[in-house]
Parts: C-alpha cells; structure tokens; sequence
C-alpha cells in the first residue's frame, strides 16, 4: 500500500480552491476530491483494507480534511452566489443615461398651435365644436339655402340618421353666439370633411381655422387689421395682402383674400400658379340672417367671419407641395419638424 499523505493533499486542495474564481471551478474542484471518485472519497473507501492502528490514525485524519474541505467549499460558494445577487442589483450611478425615444408634435399640431398663440395675444378666445352635426348647423342656420350646391350630396359625407360630418368649422359659429353674448372674439380651429378625390391639393379630411369677432360696432377695417397682423406674425414678415369680392351665403358683403406668393413673392412661380397671388381664406361681415338664426338682434350687433384652411398656412410656411403627405404616417416626412 503506497504511503497516503493527507498534508500534501490537504495543501494542494486548499490552494486549488482558493484560486477558484467562480461557482464553476468551485464545482469542480469538489468533484475532485469530494466526488464519487474523488481522492478523498477513495482514500475513505480503501479504509477497511488497512491493519486497525492504522485505519484508526488516517481514518480521522482524512475525516477531518473531509470536513475541513466542505466547510471551506460552502463558504466560498455562498460568497460567489451573495456577489452574483449583488451584482444584479448594483446600479452604476455614473453610467451615460439611455436616451428614451420620445415623439414630437405633427406639423399640422405645431401650426395650430402657433396660429391660437397669435389670436390669443389678440384677445381672441380658443373654442371647439362637434366634428358630427345636424344639417340645421352645418347649412340652414349658415343661410345656405336648400338648393345652394353645397348642400349636393357629392360635397358632403352624410351619415345614417341625417346627421353629417361637418363640411367646415363655420357651424361653430352659431353654436358660440346661442350661448354667449357680444361683445366677443373667437377662433375655432377643427377638422373638417369633403366627399372628394383626392390629390395634391384636396384631401377628405383636412383642418380650417374660423373666426368670429361680433361687437357694437365691429367693422371690414378691423378684420383687415387683425389679420395683417396676423399673416406677419406667422410669417415673421410683412405680407402683402388684398380683398377681392366674393360670395358667401353666411356673410354680406364677401370677400376672398389673397396674399403675395409667400414662395417667390409676387413674381409668379409654380405654387401661385404664375399669378403671384395665392388665395389664402373666405371671410366677410356676418350676415343678418346667421345672427338672427343664433338669438342676436342685428340692428345692435355686427361683425366679421373668416375662414381659413390650416393645411394650406401650413404648406406654404414649411413648402410643402402635397396636403396627402399629412396624412400618410410617413415618418421620412414628420421625422423632418
Ligand atoms: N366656411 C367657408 C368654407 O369652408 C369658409 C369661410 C368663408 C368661412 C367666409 C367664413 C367666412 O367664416 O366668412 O369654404
């Protein structure tokens, strides 16, 4: 029987697991040894073979290296699995923040915004309306008569029951003054709906802006002031603008109004078609019948109406050639305000 040194095992183990770097190693260190065909294992096994003074002088030095070694296993395993717990919940406060991904406003929403920022420094208030509404509102109460072509059912999306969806923001009109009195200066912006093909310039659904301002003695020289103001505030600068007679059934007189091309101003170039004037908004003074259709007397009250398409402000502010790419969910397009 070869001469059985447990100091040299007992040395040699004890620097081999002390070098141990993770659970792993650890592992297999103890099969090793400790396994069912490790050193200390057989060394237990051949116990029985060996002359009684001797099995009874190594079997208790090789039951106490046997101990010796698990203890120290254990502990060192538990340090291993206590550092990996911690690891898991260590925050390193130095560390570069991820930068979360966070959207921005669509261009139609920055415009709007900008538009009711201006009004409003003009002390006009900001007010909504229902996108679904009665024929009464929407025509009738507006002085569109039955037979007016407006009212031609390609122009508008009927809806089961006999409602519609509003052909424009003007029936904010006559909702506002049945329940305000004058004096009062307003704007409404919304969406709006037409029974249309589409292309480049129309859509089914786009926004208009209307305004309203109704007082004792409100006249066509303050919406002209109120919307030069307006224009060069929004496109921080002077603009040119004129009004040309028109017609409209809820306002009398009428008139459109055109501004020098924002793009080659004035000249003439493909977005004002070589006229160097680009229509810009309906407006006119409100016509008796709409403030009698809304409770307001018009022997003591009168004012102006405007109506203006927010696609188009916005077109021309960012160029802009196509209205559909507001609507397409492109994010090549909206990644660009
Ligand atoms: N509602 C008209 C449209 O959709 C625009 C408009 C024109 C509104 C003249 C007005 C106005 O308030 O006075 O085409």
């Amino acid at each position: 029987m070869e001469k059985i040194d447990l100091k040299t095992i007992k040395k040699r183990s004890e620097n081999e697991f002390k070098k141990a770097v993770d659970l792993k190693e650890l592992d297999e260190i103890f099969k090793k040894y400790l396994g069912k065909k490790g050193e200390i294992t057989q060394i237990l096994k051949t116990l029985s073979k060996l002359p009684n003074e001797r099995r009874a002088k190594i079997g208790k030095g090789i039951n106490e290296l046997k101990n010796f070694l698990e203890e120290k296993i254990e502990d060192k395993k538990s340090y291993f699995t206590k550092a990996t717990e911690d690891k898991e919940e260590w925050l390193d406060i130095t560390a570069p923040g991820k930068k979360p991904v966070v959207g921005h406003l669509h261009p139609l929403t920055l415009i709007k915004r900008r538009i009711e920022e201006i009004f409003q420094a003009m002390g006009f208030s900001v007010v909504e309306g229902p996108e679904v509404e009665t024929e009464w509102y929407n025509f009738d109460a507006l002085n569109i008569q039955k037979d007016h072509p407006a009212r031609d059912f390609w122009d508008t999306l009927y809806l089961k029951g006999g409602n519609l969806l509003r052909t424009h923001t003007s029936p904010v009109q006559i909702r506002f003054m049945e329940k305000n009195e004058p004096p009062f200066r307003i704007i409404v912006p919304g969406r709006v709906f037409r029974h249309e093909a589409t292309d480049a310039k129309h859509e089914v659904n786009f926004y208009q802006v209307e305004g309203l301002m109704v007082g004792k003695d409100v006249s066509v020289a303050n919406f002209k002031a109120v919307i030069q103001e307006f224009l060069n505030r929004f496109y921080q600068k002077e603009i040119k603008l004129r009004l040309r007679p028109s017609f409209f059934p809820f306002t009398e007189p009428s008139f459109e109004i055109d501004i020098n091309c924002i793009v080659c101003g004035g000249k003439g170039c493909s977005t004002c078609l070589g006229q160097g004037w680009i229509e810009l908004m309906g407006a006119g003074m409100v016509h008796p019948n709409v403030l009698k259709n809304s409770g307001l007397d018009p022997r003591n009250w009168q004012g102006f109406a405007f109506g203006m398409g927010l696609d188009r402000l916005a077109m021309m502010k960012y160029k802009i050639n196509d209205i559909r790419l507001f609507y397409s969910g492109d994010l090549r397009f909206l990644q660009q305000f």
